[in-house]
Order: structure tokens, then sequence, then C-alpha cells
């Protein structure tokens, strides 16, 4: 990968939430048109490296350069940054009193002085990327949780972000929309050019769609690589994670337990 491809670039990242370090020494950068699965254990931060590139949390310490600048602190050049990302926050953050168009074209109101014509037309357009034109006139409680997943991926499309940003997109679906909601999320990264970080803990589900994986335990990246070299890794660290198994180097409890998993951690680093 080579520097100017870069779309996502993250030197020495040290990440703190409530005075405590969440993510610290973290070396990463994320070429265009990657799909990336980001892994970890509940609470290693995933969430907490998504609000980084948001702008949403400013590091304590190292640099976060997304689309081709350093993440603003506040102010006019954060929301102009933010326009280039699409995001999908856990939950699908749909307004039920609006309809699955009504939603989609909420961004482009507020973001676009677009006449309603043109914002029909392009809410017809994510709508059916999703395949889901003909639930326009639905709202969210008529649809399945799957479906109401595609209109909140249909909703962050709606500006054309190159860069996709995914927190737990398949969370509390069953396996079958498990599988439409990932594939989709390949197929648009690849008909529309975007670059897609995908935060879950669906390592099955996802890996098959993923370009890369990175794996983030005990406030550092403990793995990046291919989903084979992820799969064939035989550090325990990542095996207990990929096998789900209960006891390992991952604790059931991070903080009583975070010496073990530093020890651990810097064996695999
Ligand atoms: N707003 C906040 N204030 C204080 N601490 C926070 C805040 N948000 C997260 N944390 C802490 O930061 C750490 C990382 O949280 P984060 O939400 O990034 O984890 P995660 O990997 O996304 O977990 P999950 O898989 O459960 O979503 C946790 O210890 C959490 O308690
Ligand atoms: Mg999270």
């Amino acid at each position: 990968m080579t520097d100017s491809t870069a779309i996502i670039r993250l030197r020495g990242l040290r990440l703190e939430r409530g005075g405590r370090v969440v993510l610290r020494d973290l070396d990463l950068e994320i070429a265009r048109g990657e799909v990336v699965a980001v892994f970890g254990p509940s609470g290693s931060g995933k969430s907490t490296l998504l609000s980084a590139l948001t702008g949403e949390l400013a590091p304590s310490a190292g640099s976060v350069e997304v689309l081709d600048r350093p993440v603003p602190a506040a102010g006019r050049a954060l929301l102009d940054l933010r326009k280039g990302l699409g995001v999908l926050l856990q939950g699908n953050g749909l307004l039920t009193d609006l309809t699955a168009a009504e939603n989609v074209a909420l961004p482009l109101r507020t973001h676009t002085d677009l006449p309603a014509p043109v914002i029909a037309r392009l809410v017809d357009m994510k709508l059916h990327a999703v395949g889901l034109r003909a639930a326009a006139d639905a709202f969210p409680r008529e649809l399945s949780g799957g479906m109401a997943r595609r209109v909140a991926l249909a909703r962050a499309l709606a500006l054309d972000p190159p860069l996709m940003l995914y927190d737990e997109p398949l969370t509390g679906l069953d396996p079958i929309a498990c599988g439409v909601v990932m594939s989709l999320v390949r197929r648009l990264n690849d008909t529309l050019g975007l670059t897609s970080v995908v935060v879950t803990h669906h390592v099955h589900e996802t890996l098959p769609v993923a370009d890369r994986a990175v794996v983030i335990a005990d406030g550092r990246l403990v793995f990046s690589g291919t989903p084979a070299e992820l799969q064939a890794s035989s550090d325990p660290l990542i095996r207990q994670f990929l096998d789900g198994q209960p006891d390992g180097p991952i604790p059931f409890d991070n903080s009583t337990f975070a010496g073990a998993v530093s020890a651990s951690a810097q064996d695999a680093a």
C-alpha cells in the first residue's frame, strides 16, 4: 500500500475516554477501495476508534488523517469533512415518524439546497441501491430489522460519501439478513468506488467480504492482515477470538484481568 492511496492514516494514535487510555501507539493505514474489518472484544475501543475518525473524539497523542487531511478539531472544516463520511452507527437511528424515503432524504434536505424533484430522484436511486425501492413509503415499524438496516445504509449513502464507517451493522439481525447486509456492504463498496471500515463482532459473516482484518485488544492493534492470514493465525489471543472460546488470553472481564491480556498482547505484537 502506498501513501498516496491511503484514505485513512493513523500515526502513533492515543485515545482516552474519561481520563483512561483506551487505545495507544496505534499505526494504521487504510487504502482507497478496501473493505477493512475491525475486530476486538467488547470494550476494546472499536467504537472509540470510529469516533476519532469522525472527529468526535480528539486524540491525546498522534495524528488522524481522513480523506487527505488531518481531522479538524471543530468548526466548519469538521462539518465539511463529515459530509465525506457515511456513518452507520450501532442501531439504525431511523426517525420513526418519517417514511423510509423521508429518512433517506433527510441528509440531502439538511446539507444541500437541491430542488425537491432532484432529491426525490436521488432518494429513489439510494433505495434502489439497497434493493428497497418498493419500501419507499413504509414507516420503520413496518420494516423487518434487516430492511430497516438497509434503509439506514441508504441514508448513510445519501450524500455520496467516499468513506463508509459501520459500527456493528449486523447487531440483532438473523443469519440471512446478516448475509444480505454484508454482501451489500461489499457490492456498494465496489460499484460506488467507496472505502469501508466495518467494526463488528460477526467475524464469520464479515471475513468473506473483507480485504483485510485488523484486531484490537488491550488498547493496541494486535493483528493486521488478510482474512486468510487471520484464520491461519496460531496466536492464542487471535484463536480465542476467532473460535469464540470462553477462556483464553482475552478474559471475560477486561478490567480485572488487564495485566494478563497485556502480557499476551505484547507477545502478539
Ligand atoms: N463516553 C465515554 N466515557 C467514558 N468512557 C467511555 C466512553 N465511551 C467508551 N468508554 C470506555 O472506553 C472503552 C472502549 O469503549 P468502546 O465503546 O470503544 O468499545 P467497543 O470495542 O466499541 O465495545 P463494544 O464491542 O461493546 O461495542 C470502554 O472501556 C468504555 O467503557
Ligand atoms: Mg462499540
